[in-house]
């Protein structure tokens, strides 16, 4: 597939083979302190190729990438679970509602999708180091694929990052660097060392290769439900890629002539870090101070932030904020009544559709077709149950025991 790339901002094209990573004019141009970044470049496939993709059979998301993926079985990235949640779409009168399980892959987040498209950027440009900023889940995407690979991955973190995170990427065989510094700060040096030690930079908003690599789950549900419309997609936001990766699989759809319509994307964000919901809603770039409980969508300047939000109004939808208390309770309902368990950061696009089921009902009826994505799994994040969850106390191991304890149960 041939591409070339455009600024979001000043929407210039550039026509490279080379890796791009941002626009050279608007990246540069300083932001007033406090306002997300600018000049974040978008993947633009070629008309003529994408064309051809209509008539295509076996169609896969393969054939909307840029980069061949070679051994794709060796990281497999899809088709994660489609569940049908039947308590939960009884108690929500909500038929076709459906969950897209993306905590099944490989490193247990929705994560390795761009890792696996930066994976066959490096291996197409003869690259076998690739660096990174991270202070979680895409860290730990990357270095999975790094092992299953044979690349190097380098892994640039704040020293006061999670331990538990990082622990996955040490694991896989990673080079992590803990940073006396912030997120920001890794990320410059993520980008120091590539510029000179060489490699492919992965840091999510910085290679346009992340949110197309993020795509893939929107083509990959389109042909999961056999080609059929879906109305709304909720998708839990921190830095909005992920966000614009999902919108952008639907306007490939579209620009191939395989879906009439793009569907809503809903960008779901806690109060606690809520800064593209903020800005879709004023207007206005602003970082927010955070102190959301959901660790992996806990940002307060959204690297991708200004492409999110224009990617809200393009596709005509909103932007939804739930209280951590509401994700620790969708969390919790998820895991209980759906037999589905997912870090708080996925819960939260649950508790977002919960908190709008009477306007989808208004808007669609009930028999709206909403996918709900859920982003990692909840072993990613056990520290979120201290104090809320007790295991039993034991009981002797003798048949009286077993009596006393279940005697009150009938
Ligand atoms: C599990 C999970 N869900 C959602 C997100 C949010 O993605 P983005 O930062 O691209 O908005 C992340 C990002 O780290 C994540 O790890």
């Amino acid at each position: 597939m041939r591409i070339s790339y455009v600024c979001n901002e000043c929407k210039k094209e550039y026509f490279s083979d080379k890796i791009e990573y941002v626009c050279p004019v608007c990246a540069t141009q300083p932001v007033k302190a406090g306002e997300f970044r600018k000049g974040n470049l978008i993947v633009r496939l070629n008309r003529e190729d994408l064309a051809k993709l209509k008539t295509k059979p076996n169609l896969s998301f393969y054939d909307f990438f840029p980069y061949p993926v070679p051994h794709s079985a060796s990281f497999p990235i899809g088709v994660t679970p489609l569940v049908k949640p039947k308590r939960l779409q009884e108690k929500y009168g909500l038929p076709n509602l459906l969950f897209k399980l993306d905590s099944a892959l490989p490193s247990g987040s929705f994560k390795d999708r761009a890792s696996q498209l930066i994976v066959a950027q490096a291996l197409a440009h003869g690259e076998n180091k690739i660096a990174l900023a991270s202070t979680g889940n895409a860290g730990a995407a990357m270095s999975c694929a790094g092992a299953a690979y044979g690349l190097e991955v380098i892994l640039f973190v704040p020293e006061s990052a999670p331990i538990n995170k990082l622990m996955q990427s040490v694991l896989y065989g990673a080079t992590v660097v803990p940073v006396q510094g912030s997120y920001d700060d890794a990320f410059a040096l993520s980008i120091y060392y590539t510029q000179q030690f060489g490699g492919i930079n992965r840091n999510t908003a910085y290679n346009p290769m992340t949110v197309e690599g993020k795509k893939s789950v929107s083509i990959e549900l389109f042909l999961q439900l056999g080609h059929a419309d879906i109305d709304v997609v909720y998708v839990p936001v921190g830095d909005g890629c992920i966000y614009a990766g999902v919108c952008k699989g639907f306007i490939d759809l579209h620009a191939a002539g395989l879906i009439e319509k793009i569907p809503q994307v809903i960008c779901v964000q806690s109060t606690k870090s809520n800064a593209i919901s903020q800005a879709w809603k004023t207007g206005l770039f602003h970082s927010v101070s955070t102190t959301t409980c959901a660790d992996s969508i806990s940002v307060s300047s959204p690297a991708n932030g200004r492409m999110a939000v224009r990617y809200i109004k393009e596709t005509q939808s909103w932007a939804t904020e739930v209280s951590d208390a509401e994700i620790l309770e969708a969390q919790l309902e998820l895991t209980r009544q759906a037999g589905v368990f997912v870090e708080p950061a996925a819960a939260c696009a649950w508790a977002g559709l919960r908190k709008d089921v009477e306007k989808l009902k208004d808007l669609y009826g009930s028999d709206v077709s909403a996918c709900v994505l859920l982003t990692g799994t909840g072993f990613k994040d056990m520290a979120v149950f201290d104090g809320r969850i007790t295991l039993p106390a034991s009981i002797a191991n003798s048949y009286e025991a077993v009596t006393a304890r279940f005697l009150d149960h009938q």
